[in-house]
């Protein structure tokens, strides 16, 4: 079956938190919105097909985690990742996020430090502060417009306290794929000073030609002992609306822990819903997860094309995998707030602003390419005319 990525889907008075926001955060309801990192398209049939099926049963009780969503979620891994997960490592969680947040419960205490290597998605930091720790930066360098990590910074920043680092891999916003090398030395490092590595793969389907996801623990048998494996099928399938996704813990006494933290939470388990989609997302969504590969990678080259050559003022950094591009706007000399002002009410785009992501950061915005060409071409030739009358 061929899917159609060009066709238009209208979200607006869909109780979608991208598009039903505009007049209330931006002050704009016409603004075309490329920030919340969810895609502009159709789901798969197979997700769709499912959950009328499930509907027409009409009793919607109490859920649980079915095997056949289990056996769906582990050949995914196997065959994408060659990642070979036993279905008790697998934990249910109702988000990376929430995932992420419970962790930080288990295993640190308050005035704990965490490590963060900004430019990051801006939640890290927050679920880090709420858990009552401290974000300590281990910031990424950007070495020919690619970024890189710093080693020995990281070393440095270690102290007593630190317990965790949340690794984000692939990385938002600015797009890398992490090596086989940087991870393991990562994970040595790790190793060597007793630090829990949370790897938040949520983006780990979203690849481009030429790069490999690298799963952490697969890289050595004792990263198993350090680390939970973080990922959701809600990038990569477009379902982060049924809050759905798994922390593979595969160290039991990490896993017992984490699960003794979550009892004290009473969440009670999974929408029926959320569990037809992600079972139909992993078991029957392949053939729509390859075209709409197809359709980001074009989607990327046509972006990266279109400001080398039409908005030469502006610097794209080269993404490896995510459908978010992290674009430097310095060029243009304006002030943080000026250049939010200039892309919301003259170029009528909503991208993410930098300083979400970093403090140093504010002349970057970051764009999410997931929706249909037209719609880049509409913003992309608008902030051309808009640029060229500065
Ligand atoms: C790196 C990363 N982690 C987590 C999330 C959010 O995941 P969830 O909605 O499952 O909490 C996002 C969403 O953009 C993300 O980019």
């Amino acid at each position: 079956m061929k899917y159609n990525f060009d066709k238009e889907v209208c979200r607006k008075n869909t109780g979608s938190f991208k598009w039903d926001t505009l007049e209330e955060k931006f002050n704009n309801k016409d603004a075309i919105p490329m920030w919340v990192a969810d895609m502009d398209f159709e789901v798969s049939k197979s997700i769709v097909d499912g959950i009328k099926n499930r509907l027409n049963h009409s009793v919607f009780g109490y859920g649980i985690t079915s095997d056949s969503y289990f056996e769906a979620f582990i050949l995914w891994m196997k065959n994408q990742h060659n990642y070979d997960i036993k279905k008790d490592w697998v934990v249910f969680s109702p988000g990376v996020i929430p995932g992420i947040s419970r962790a930080i419960g288990a295993f640190t205490n308050k005035g704990d430090e965490i490590i963060v290597q900004s430019p990051v998605y801006h939640h890290f930091y927050s679920v880090i502060e709420t858990n009552g720790c401290k974000v300590v930066d281990n910031p990424l360098v950007l070495k020919n417009g690619r970024y890189e990590m710093d080693f020995i910074d990281l070393e440095n920043k270690i102290t007593d306290k630190t317990k965790m680092i949340i690794l984000c891999s692939p990385h938002n916003p600015v797009g890398r794929v992490w090596s086989f090398e940087e991870l393991r030395q990562l994970g040595d490092i790790c190793l060597k000073h007793n630090i829990l590595v949370i790897s938040d793969e949520i983006h780990s389907d979203i690849v481009y030609k030429g790069y490999k996801h690298t799963v952490f623990t697969t890289i050595d048998e004792r990263f198993k002992d350090i680390s939970i494996i973080c990922t959701a099928p809600n990038k990569t399938f477009n379902i982060a609306g049924f809050q759905t996704a798994n922390m593979v813990i595969s160290n039991k006494e990490l896993r017992e822990k984490y699960n003794k933290f979550t009892e004290n939470q009473f969440f009670y388990g999974h929408s029926i819903l959320g569990n037809i989609a992600q079972e139909e997302a992993y078991k029957n969504g392949y053939e729509w997860y390859v075209q709409l590969l197809e359709y980001l990678e074009e989607n990327k080259e046509y972006v990266i094309k279109f400001i080398e050559n039409r908005l030469p003022q502006l610097k794209v950094v080269r993404p490896e995998g995510t459908y978010l591009l992290w674009i430097d706007f310095s060029n243009l000399s304006m002030s943080e707030e000026e250049l939010s002002k200039f892309l919301i009410h003259k170029c009528g785009v909503i991208l993410n602003e930098g300083n979400e992501f970093g403090k140093e950061c504010g002349q970057y915005q970051r764009m999410n390419i997931a929706t249909q060409r037209k719609k880049l071409t509409t913003v992309l030739e608008k902030m051309e005319r808009e640029i060229s009358k500065l």
